[in-house]
């Protein structure tokens, strides 16, 4: 497994981690993902997967980098704060590697919510603060916003389907060293399941540059993201078997000349 540095710090993060959103797997492919290297769980206090996750990493805190989301509902101070507290509760830990901000809300002043996720990194509680689905300009607010922490991660819809984070975002938040954590990265599965769209003539560059490589579709579609500097990706799987899959995106790279194929079909 690769490791790239969590935005601007000393942080290292697997170049793939681990999303539970819709996750009901129970432990064990949680612990076959941590295992297998795959030691970056993002959660969310929405997706009700904080308790197992907590379950899954008990007696192995120290070999998870746990990240974990505000609602975009609970931006005001006194929000994020017990929000955050709640999330250690059903964790079962005592401080998140990265507290992210889920969605921005524009109902709420972006200095408040930054200055609530800066006071809960000063109260120990918190050691990143990162954002999710927030645009080149809301990140920039974001930024703006903070006095000491900076914003280390934004988590972004990204994948050979959806690459709409290419034309501003990505260029900006590798030039400012802020990591993209690429959420959908296989499209829900789509571009792990190439087969299943006999018709799509894109999803048959996928299966070819995977037989070529002796890869899976989905093993190049994650390595395609990966092969950016400053993207990892964190895909959903309950399966301990596709997480091995998954895990084994890392370590190798797509060539140039597949990675200029990929983007060409799918341009
Ligand atoms: N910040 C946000 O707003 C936001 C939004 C969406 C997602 N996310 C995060 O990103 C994570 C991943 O995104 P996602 O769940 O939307 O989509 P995804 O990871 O692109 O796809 C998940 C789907 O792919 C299947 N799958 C996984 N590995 C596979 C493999 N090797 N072969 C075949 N099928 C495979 C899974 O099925 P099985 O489970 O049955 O294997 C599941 O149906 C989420 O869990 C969450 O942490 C964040």
């Amino acid at each position: 497994m690769e490791h790239k540095a969590l935005g601007s710090t000393d942080m290292m993060i697997p170049e793939v981690g681990l999303g539970v959103w819709r996750y009901n797997g129970g432990v064990e492919p949680l612990r076959t993902g941590i295992e297998l290297g795959a030691f970056l769980i993002d959660t969310a206090e929405i997706y009700g997967t904080e308790e197992v996750v907590g379950q899954a990493i008990a007696g192995l805190r120290d070999r998870v980098v746990l990240a974990t989301k505000v609602s975009g509902n609970h931006l005001r101070s006194d929000e994020v704060r017990r929000a955050a507290e709640a999330s250690l509760r059903r964790l079962n830990t005592d401080i998140l590697d990265l507290y992210q901000v889920h969605w921005p809300n524009p109902g709420v002043p972006i200095q408040d919510t930054m200055r609530a996720m800066e006071s809960l990194v000063d109260d120990g509680l918190v050691k990143h603060i990162g954002v999710s689905n927030f645009s080149l300009h809301q990140l920039q607010a974001a930024q703006a916003s903070l006095r000491n922490a900076p914003i280390v991660a934004n988590q972004v819809l990204y994948n050979l389907n959806r690459r709409g984070i290419e034309a501003d975002l990505l260029p900006y938040c590798l030039e400012q060293h802020i990591t993209i954590i690429a959420y959908t990265p296989l499209d829900d599965g789509r571009l792990a399941t190439p087969a299943v769209f006999p018709h799509d003539w894109r999803m048959r560059a996928v299966e070819q540059v995977a037989a070529f490589s002796q890869k899976t579709p989905a093993q190049v579609a994650l390595n395609w993201c990966t092969s950016h500097p400053n993207v990892v990706v964190i895909p959903k799987s309950n399966s301990p078997a596709r997480i091995m899959e998954n895990c084994q995106a890392s370590g190798w790279r797509l060539s140039l000349e597949q990675l200029h194929y990929l983007n060409a079909t799918f341009a």
